[in-house]
């Protein structure tokens, strides 16, 4: 009875609003296509949950559209499998397709409503997304090149050390940047305590997140039940993660304002900001929560990025001997590479967009809300929706990018190997509409130094067994939101002696 209750509400706002054409759409309530539903769950028990990317790419392929759409239970799942139908709604009609799903568990109990990746799209998301972009837009990203660059060779540093544990030291590169540009922080250790308290907090995150639509926001009922009732170890577990949930962003934060009020002279993020503010509290809070954002939108996206790279260099070693010709070839033997050496590097830069579009580690985007009733291509979407973009089915559009599962920076050049600017982009591998990554510029940076100082310096290869036979690593991946490649083994050797020699200058320079 509800549930045909908000039906009719739904159905007068909608013809009201959209006139005496779209009344009949919306009485034909014409859905796009999905799998068949079964009575009273819908398509719930249909929701891919491995490998969703895949399953919504194939659907659209079955049913022949760019669109596909699942609901059950009083949720409607709607997503996007081509740029042009994520540029229509994303892009074009913005207003109404970027607020996030409210959810029970991450915005009332664990109290993750501060992080801009579940904040509801209004003021305070506008004014979040204004700050970061202004911080960290592709101008003013230049000012922390410096860190990078530091934060670079103490990886490289880490992989001639202890070459197996690379993906550790991946993310030990994403976190010194992060606070350093952020918030000033030096990093000198893994055990740094602001490091131990933002990967606790993405590790709740993740945790809440990665198994899909938690039980207690498809059925709200459930928060009413007290903690100590059977079954609701989730409502117990919140309470605990609610303080360290709000230590990662206060943490960083209240140390910046007090080395600022000690006259201490920072060169962040954070510093900047609260410099041009008027000091009030919400601006505060703004910049605390933007800024405490930041770690769990970088360190898993950087590492496992990185980690697919590695897989593509032991996976088509010919890729990797080019682009050491070119490196050797413009650079020379005799420095690592800098940020004005990029022009000069089409081979590397092709390397960077393809590790971005063969494999990016958000395949499906985070779910968009839309909030109003729409019509796209007939078909009737309702208000409350989930959209998500595609970003694999946009990324290996097969008329698009030809042999799509195959790692080939060449299609990003012209035959004569300079740069093709009628290449298509893969940047939606950074998401869509305003909802897109605010830190896609430094993420790109980083990767991009990172990307072209490792092949600089060393050789991957695959692990060879007790034989000395090739272990050829597949192409498996982990379950979750941000997909890692499952591990592997792979040998990681300096170039030569020579090139071990350059890594260990940068150490004795500091
Ligand atoms: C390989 C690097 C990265 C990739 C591929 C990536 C990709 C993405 C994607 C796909 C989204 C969701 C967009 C959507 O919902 O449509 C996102 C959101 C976000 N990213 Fe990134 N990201 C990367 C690195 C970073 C870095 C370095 C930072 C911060 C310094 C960052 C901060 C964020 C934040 C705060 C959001 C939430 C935005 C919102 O919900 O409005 N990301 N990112």
């Amino acid at each position: 009875m509800t549930s045909l209750l908000k039906y009719s509400a739904s159905y007068f706002r909608t013809t009201m609003e959209l006139g005496v054409l779209d009344f009949t759409l919306t009485f034909l309530a014409l859905r796009p296509p999905g799998p068949r539903q079964v009575p009273i769950l819908g398509n719930i028990l249909q929701i891919p949950v491995d490998s969703a990317w895949k399953v919504y790419q194939g659907w659209g392929r079955q049913f022949g559209s760019d669109i596909v759409y699942l609901s059950g239970l009083g949720m409607n799942i709607i997503v996007l499998n081509s740029l042009e139908a994520t540029s229509e709604l994303f892009d074009k009609r913005s207003q109404i397709y970027n607020d996030r799903p409210h959810s029970i568990l991450l915005h009332d109990l664990v109290g993750f409503d501060w992080t801009m990746l579940f904040t509801h799209y209004g003021q305070r998301f506008k004014d979040m997304r204004k700050a970061l972009q202004q911080e960290f837009n592709s101008g003013r990203v230049m000012n922390y090149q410096d860190s990078q660059i530091d934060a670079v060779h103490e990886l490289l540093q880490e992989l001639l050390c202890q070459p197996k544990r690379f993906n550790k030291a991946f993310r030990g590169m994403a976190s010194k940047i992060v606070m350093k540009s952020a918030y000033g922080i030096d990093i000198q250790s893994e055990n740094d305590e602001y490091v131990r308290i933002a990967e606790k907090g993405l590790e709740i995150l993740t945790t809440s997140v990665g198994q899909g639509i938690p039980l207690i926001d498809i059925l709200p009922i459930l928060r009413h039940l007290p903690a100590w009732f059977p079954g609701m170890g989730t409502k117990r577990q919140a309470r605990e993660w609610r303080q360290c949930a709000d230590l990662m962003r206060s943490m960083p934060f209240d140390n910046v304002k007090a080395r600022i009020a000690s006259g201490e002279t920072l060169q962040c993020a954070a510093s900047s900001l609260l410099e041009n503010s008027k000091g009030t509290d919400y601006e505060e809070d703004v910049i605390r929560s933007a800024l405490g954002s930041m770690y769990a939108g970088a360190a898993d996206t950087v590492t496992y990025m990185l980690s697919w790279f590695v897989l593509a260099m032991v996976l088509y070693p010919q890729v990797q001997q080019k682009a050491q010709r070119e490196i050797d070839e413009i650079i020379g033997r005799g420095r690592l590479p800098i940020f004005a050496d990029r022009q000069r590097l089409p081979y590397i830069n092709a390397i960077y967009n393809e590790c971005l579009r063969w494999h990016p580690v958000i395949e499906l985007s985070f779910p968009h809300r839309l909030m109003e009733d729409d019509v796209y291509k007939g078909y009737f979407l309702p208000q409350g929706s989930l959209v998500f973009g595609n970003a694999h089915a946009i990324l290996h559009d097969e008329d698009v990018y030809p042999n799509p599962k195959q790692f080939m920076p060449e299609r990003f050049l012209r035959v004569d190997g300079s740069w093709n600017p009628d290449a298509r982009d893969p940047s939606v591998a950074f998401g869509f509409g305003r909802r897109i990554c605010p830190g896609r510029f430094i993420a790109r940076e980083t990767l991009w130094i990172a990307i072209a100082s490792i092949l600089s310096s060393f050789t991957i290869s695959a692990a060879r067994d007790e034989n000395g036979k090739e272990l050829i690593p597949d192409e498996a991946h982990l379950p979750g939101g941000i997909v890692s490649p499952a591990p592997f083994k792979c040998n990681i050797k300096p170039r030569s002696t020579d090139h071990e020699a350059l890594i260990l200058a940068t150490q004795r320079k500091e």
